[in-house]
């Protein structure tokens, strides 16, 4: 539809817009200009779902658009994009019409955007204080759903707003969508309700890891994975995804004999309704507030606990609560009056990549790692991101000197989501792999099942370097005040050159270097030595074997009584221990066969490490006898980590998923499949977090 000129062209025009916006000596060829940009852009996203700015940038320039026409408004035109609602579809999928056109929301990025939006309704309703219903924007894909009969007859995407696709069939594989609900009961024949297709943070980081661990490129952000998966041809794959929904809205209904819903005449009535006939409606999320200070208060405070919620949301949606005051405040071509959403800080955004460094981790594995113009995104100054390996590279079609979209999903690191080959001028470069360990250039070497090229030199120095700073990290030794700096600093300078030598620094020569007066020395050798008590656990995890994680570490400590009784275990020994499959039996099984590294172990034994699994005597310890723990769901009191340590300190043990050997499953808010399965296992018992407390405070007393 766009020539490589015309894309160019509009890329310089973004650039100018959102540098110099219209103004009152603009032109109306500038106007035009804009007008065109805005539908370019909107074709990028909509059709092809493929754009080419961040969602700030262009909200940006579409409110530029909007604030000239409202100060010009002989200028407005029928065609622009600020009087209709898109027009373009993905055709794979029979297209049917919504009853009622899916408009999108209005944006608002601060307290004064809520308190205009706030002005402007109390002056068209002629109300004094407005009553708002508040919830989160869920970040996934839009859907509508028409119940008729009270059966689901009909699931579609948001499309243009006026027609999208027919996906009932895979929307049906999608257990939190009950399909049929008793809407009869009230009365309603016909019912058309919106929601949000989404997948959990948790379900999107297992699936990336499954598609990693196949050699597929793992995905951005969960709404790529929604919307992806909502698009499969084969609805049992659908079923796999683990998808879930949020119910948010009932745009129409229709009753058999015309009587009015009393339960649907506020959106907070109408959000209750659909919980109450089992639809996931943010019932919990959602506060109904007088005027907009405490609407500011609670977005605020969502937004403060965004990265706490097991799913994305991107923002929070505020809606005028009496329903006959809405339809007093109806709609421009675009939003309704009556909402609004209030968008979190951006966390997409675009920046050049400027080079590639390629970088070796302590089991080999080189990781091409992209440098990039710094860019501010949600927080933190962005510079360098993973590009993860050569496929993804590959699929991404990521060349040196490339525009780059970038988002941070979550609390997670951000990614990159796509290079824009359509701003290309013929410079950039193309990426070249290197054949040779960049470090101590040895040859690579790849298995076939995996996508990572290694360096298998074991002495090679940037394998020895880290595998240091990963002993003395935080989860593993924790020895404090050594850290990843010191490591490097202590190695370049021939203080240290493998772990026992964490154990033989000479002190005397480290005094003399700037920085390390004599409280720092005492800090840091006080440190070390404590170290060496830690539990055989801890020194498990330390020693990096591959695939051998905090919780395996823990399993393998329990399943003996020294660190030496590994040597002779065999790998179907090793594969009877809970959690332990074939890659990781293999991977224990080989490093306790190396003579390096039981040469290792021997010195650090000389040298005073723990090598015995002591069991401590904490408070309580033992009282829970070795029972199995597993938590699910997001907790309100502890934190994940605090609720599995009380349960480690007082002799229970955390298990990684269900099965019949678990013995408590502690279920926190918005729990899912981990609960479904218990559920049918019998011998579970399913506690909330309270009993889990008071269980812990009995087995104290
Ligand atoms: S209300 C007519 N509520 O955000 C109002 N939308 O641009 C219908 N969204 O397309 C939308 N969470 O896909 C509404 N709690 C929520 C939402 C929400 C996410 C999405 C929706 C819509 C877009 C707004």
């Amino acid at each position: 539809m766009y020539t490589t000129t015309q894309i160019q062209f509009f890329q310089t025009a973004t650039n100018q817009f959102l540098q110099l916006p219209l103004n009152a000596d603009s032109t109306t060829d500038q106007l035009a200009q804009l007008k065109d940009l805005l539908r370019f852009h909107e074709y990028r996203y909509y059709v092809l779902n493929d754009p080419l700015v961040a969602d700030f940038e262009y909200d940006q320039l579409f409110k530029q658009l909007q604030q000239f026409e409202s100060s010009h408004p002989k200028l407005i035109t029928p065609d622009s994009p600020t009087q209709r609602v898109g027009n373009s579809l993905n055709q794979s999928f029979q297209t049917v019409a919504h009853l009622v056109p899916m408009l999108s929301l209005d944006n608002s990025y601060n307290a004064d955007d809520l308190i205009d939006f706030d002005r402007k309704a109390r002056e068209l309703s002629e109300t004094d204080i407005i009553s708002y219903c508040i919830e989160p924007k869920f970040d996934g894909a839009s859907i509508s759903l028409i119940y008729e009969n009270d059966q689901l007859v009909r699931a579609i995407t948001r499309g243009d707003g006026v027609e999208g696709e027919d996906i009932t069939n895979n929307v049906k594989q999608i257990r939190s969508i009950p399909l049929t609900a008793r809407f009869s009961q009230f009365g309603i024949s016909q019912i058309e309700i919106r929601g949000e297709i989404i997948m959990s943070k948790s379900s999107f980081e297992k699936y990336n890891q499954q598609l990693i661990s196949q050699g597929a490129s793992p995905l951005a952000n969960p709404r790529n994975a929604a919307s992806g998966s909502l698009r499969m041809k084969d609805p049992k794959e659908v079923a796999q995804r683990n998808l879930d929904a949020f119910l948010y809205h009932v745009s129409y209904f229709q009753t058999i004999d015309g009587r009015k819903v009393e339960e649907l005449s506020s959106h907070a009535g109408a959000l209750q309704l659909l919980w109450d006939l089992g639809f996931r409606s943010p019932q919990k999320e959602k506060r109904v507030v007088q005027g907009i200070q405490p609407v500011i208060e609670y977005v605020l405070e969502f937004e403060a606990k965004r990265d706490d919620l097991p799913y994305e949301i991107d923002g929070m949606v505020v809606k005028v609560n009496s329903l006959a005051m809405q339809e007093q405040l109806g709609m421009t071509s675009h939003h309704p009056r009556w909402a609004i959403a209030y968008k979190f800080k951006a966390r997409q955004a675009t920046t050049r990549l400027r080079s590639i460094e390629f970088q070796v981790g302590r089991t080999g594995a080189v990781t091409p790692v992209a440098k990039l113009d710094p860019v501010y995104l949600g927080g933190v100054t962005v510079s360098s991101i993973s590009v993860h390996n050569e496929e993804y590279i590959r699929e991404k079609d990521l060349k040196i000197g490339d525009h780059v979209l970038i988002e941070r999903a979550g609390d997670v690191i951000p990614q990159i989501v796509k290079s824009l080959a359509d701003f290309r001028n013929g410079e950039e470069i193309a990426i070249q792999f290197p054949k040779t360990c960049p470090v101590c250039n040895s040859e690579l070497f790849k298995e076939e099942s995996e996508a990572v090229w290694r360096c298998i030199n074991i002495e090679c120095e940037a394998q020895v370097v880290e595998k240091m700073i990963h002993f003395v990290s935080k989860d593993a030794m924790d020895i404090k005040s050594f850290g990843e700096a010191n490591v490097r600093k202590f190695y370049e300078l021939g203080f240290l050159k493998d772990i026992p030598g964490i154990y033989q620094l000479p002190y005397d020569k480290i005094g003399t270097l700037e920085g390390f007066g004599k409280k720092s020395l005492d800090n840091l050798q006080a440190a070390i030595e404590a170290s060496k008590l830690q539990p055989l656990h801890r020194l498990i995890y330390a020693l990096g074997i591959r695939f051998v994680g905090e919780t395996t570490a823990k399993t393998l400590a329990n399943a003996v009584e020294n660190i030496y009784d590994f040597i002779s275990k065999d790998e179907a020994t090793l594969l009877e221990l809970e959690d332990v499959g074939v890659k990781v039996a293999k991977s224990i099984h080989s490093f306790f066969q190396n003579d390096q590294n039981i040469e290792m172990l021997h010195q650090l034994e000389n040298l005073g490490l723990q090598f015995k699994n002591v069991k401590k005597e904490a408070v309580g310890a033992d009282s829970l006898g070795g029972q199995t723990f597993l938590f699910t769901g997001m907790l309100n009191k502890l934190k994940r980590s605090e609720a599995e340590e009380m349960v480690e300190k007082n002799g229970g043990k955390i298990m990684s998923g269900v099965s019949s050997k678990l013995n408590y499953l502690i279920v926190g808010e918005d729990a899912g499949s981990k609960l479904e399965k218990a559920k049918k296992i019998n011998t579970i018992h399913i506690i909330s977090e309270d009993e889990f407390l008071q269980l812990i405070q009995q087995n104290q007393s």
